[in-house]
């Protein structure tokens, strides 16, 4: 039999290391999720090799979305990651998560986090205005989104704040980075939103309202400019 700690996690199941460090911005988002509540409804677009499964309880529904059948099978391979064999059975929908998402019942999830814009290659169109909207309807009452936007090459913060505006949500910022080499954090950024700002109080130190910038426009399915973002992030290393 193996020990388990107050929520039900394995105590010797390794914690995830670099974003997903459990003193990160979306370990934050998840907490104040699963805090007070027994069991909740997560979808967790990416699923990479399942670090995120590590916040996994056992009472709780969670489903990744996820583009490539390969990531799955090498995040389902015990011989390579142990973050979905240690963790309770969670679901996978191949696809294209702005497709596959449609599917989702209305009001259904209390967060939705989404993980792919860490790439070069973007996938903009995950990160719309109307992608936003189509994420918000799948919200419950008081349900929150987190959006980990840390990228190499673009400065995406201040397009959410504008995309968050246009779909009428409100958005706070974690930039994470006061990270110690010792304890395999990184640095990062996450946005977290909200139809409602009381969802947003609370998520722990380090987070801020993001304000819009007016000069960056909203991205949506018809116009983003990847090339003012990454002329941005150039800008802010001159
Ligand atoms: C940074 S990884 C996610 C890491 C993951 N959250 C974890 O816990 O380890 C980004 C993932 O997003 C996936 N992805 C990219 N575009 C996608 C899309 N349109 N729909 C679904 N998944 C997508 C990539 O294939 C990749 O596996």
């Amino acid at each position: 039999m193996r020990l388990r700690d107050v929520e039900g996690r394995p105590i010797d199941r390794p914690e995830p290391t670099t974003y997903y460090h459990p003193q990160g911005g979306l370990a934050d988002v998840i907490r104040a999720t699963q805090q007070g509540r027994p069991a909740v409804r997560v979808g967790a677009v990416g699923l990479g090799t399942g670090s995120l499964a590590w916040y996994v309880r056992p009472s709780d529904q969670w489903t990744f979305f996820e583009i490539d059948p390969d990531v799955v099978d090498i995040a389902r391979d015990p011989r390579r990651f142990r973050f979905l064999a240690n963790a309770p059975p969670v679901a996978v929908t191949l696809g294209d998560a702005r497709l596959t998402l449609q599917a989702v019942a209305p009001a259904s999830l209390d967060l939705l986090v989404l993980d792919a814009f860490s790439s070069d290659a973007i996938p903009v169109h995950l990160l719309t205005v109307e992608a936003l909207r189509l994420y918000a309807g799948k919200l419950a009452p008081g349900g929150r989104l987190a959006l980990h936007i840390s990228n190499r090459n673009l400065e995406l913060a201040s397009v959410v704040a504008a995309n968050a505006a246009e779909a009428g949500l409100s958005a706070v910022i974690r930039r994470d980075r006061d990270v110690e080499p010792a304890e395999q954090r990184t640095a990062s950024d996450v946005v977290a939103l909200s139809a409602e700002p009381a969802a947003l109080a609370g998520l722990g130190p380090g987070w801020k309202p993001l304000a819009r910038d007016p000069s960056v426009r909203a991205w949506t399915d018809d116009y983003a400019n990847v090339f003012a973002a990454l002329w941005r992030r150039w800008a802010e290393g001159r």
